[in-house]
């Protein structure tokens, strides 16, 4: 039945429950009105959403994630109309509006005073982007008002890319997930401060710079203003990561400490991992075949293979990116391959780079930041 579900607090928390669109959207929307916060599916990730224009709504965003109240989020509008009333509209901003929305861009300008400082982080600009998601959408029109709306993972964590993941982060601590399936994109939404026609890429995604290109002059990040997942860990998971080829002894460093750590007990047979070598050997001494990252021949226990393009024989765990070296297809698969591995009780994860054009950035992008500790 419609209406708004149970979600009386558990002791120490929510009795989070998942619901398909026909029950959710309505029970979504009602949650909203009541201050409360639902997480609900976008083209790119799951995201925890909450009245953007209500203060008290949107502190339950940061309390649900653990989110320090210096990150702003980014407001969700349910109609363009909405953007004159958030923002300061610029001509390069409208065109970039008028283009690409409702889809995965997010346009920083400058704020006005209906957004609480507690949204904007007390920063003079404000995020604002339409998502296209239909179950989104339906929400926001149901609502009626503009929506903030972080990714609806734990502060620092992996963005959730179906209703099963944000379970994972969130279960306990939200009342409502609503299940539109799998993200289409599955990285966040390009984020983009417009000055102008100058147009700084804060955060690379689904709109690349490439295409950003036709409507400015595309530039990096601007010295004083805060970037988004501004910390250099983000989107990690648990298990160590590091970047494959370029990192090969780092890979090697991580093992020998990760063996240290416990005096060499209580962890399985580690073997040491020298890719940049091309040998690998048992801990106990036993040597075993040259191996070469890419033939796929790397026997390592305890490590696991985020693959672009080698078939990963011999790790314990690996999940391909896209077998067909396909940017879209691997940045859809990018957070719910790192979440299997992290699942895998491996010691290490080895992600292989992926060509840094188009899409390819977003997702080295995320990898650097998976890999900073
Ligand atoms: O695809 C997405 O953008 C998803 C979906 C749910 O819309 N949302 C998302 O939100 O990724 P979040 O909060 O996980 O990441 C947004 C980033 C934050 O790291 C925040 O620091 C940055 O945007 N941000 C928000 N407002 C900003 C502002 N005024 N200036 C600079 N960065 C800002
Ligand atoms: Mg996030």
């Amino acid at each position: 039945m419609a209406g708004q579900p149970d979600c009386k607090r558990a002791p120490k928390g929510f009795v989070t429950q998942v619901v398909g669109p026909a029950e959710g959207i309505p029970a979504a929307a009602a949650l909203l009105a009541a201050g409360e916060v639902v997480a609900l599916p976008t083209e790119t990730v799951y995201g925890l959403g909450a009245a953007a224009l209500e203060a008290s709504a949107c502190a339950k965003i940061f309390e649900a994630k653990d989110r320090p109240l210096s990150d702003p989020l980014i407001v969700h509008l349910p109609s363009r109309d909405w953007l004159d009333q958030v923002a300061e509209v610029c001509e390069s901003a409208s065109r970039l509006a008028e283009h690409f929305w409702p889809g995965p861009l997010t346009l920083v300008l400058p704020r006005r005073s209906l957004v609480p400082d507690l949204v904007t982080a007390g920063e003079e600009t404000v995020a604002v982007r339409m998502s296209s998601h239909p179950v989104f959408q339906a929400v926001l029109q149901a609502y009626g008002k503009p929506v903030a709306a972080p990714s609806a993972n734990r502060f620092g964590r992996i963005s959730p890319t179906s209703a099963e993941d944000v379970v994972a982060e969130l279960g306990g601590r939200i009342p409502l997930v609503v299940d539109g399936g799998p993200c289409a994109h599955g990285v966040e939404s390009t984020i983009v401060l417009v000055r102008e026609d100058e147009l700084h890429i804060l955060r690379h995604g689904p709109v690349t710079a490439e295409e950003l290109a036709r409507f400015g002059t595309v530039r990096g990040r601007v010295a004083g203003v805060s970037t988004p997942g501004g910390l250099a860990s983000h989107y990690a998971p648990r298990t160590p990561l590091v970047i494959g080829e370029a990192h090969a002894t780092a890979a090697e460093e991580h093992l020998r400490k990760l063996h240290h750590t416990t005096g060499g007990t209580g962890v399985p047979p580690v073997r040491k991992l020298s890719i940049a070598q091309k040998t690998v050997q048992h801990t106990g001494g036993t040597p075993v075949p040259p191996v070469d990252l890419h033939a796929g021949n790397c026997p390592s226990v305890g490590v696991g293979l985020l693959s672009w393009r080698s078939a990963g024989v011999g790790f314990q765990h690996v999940e391909f990116l896209s077998k067909t070296q396909d940017l879209r297809e691997a940045a859809t698969n990018l957070y719910g391959a790192m979440r299997r591995l992290d699942a895998a009780g491996l010691e290490l994860i080895i992600a292989e780079p992926v060509p840094e054009t188009g899409l390819g950035a977003a997702i080295m992008e995320r990898l650097r930041k998976a890999a900073a500790r």
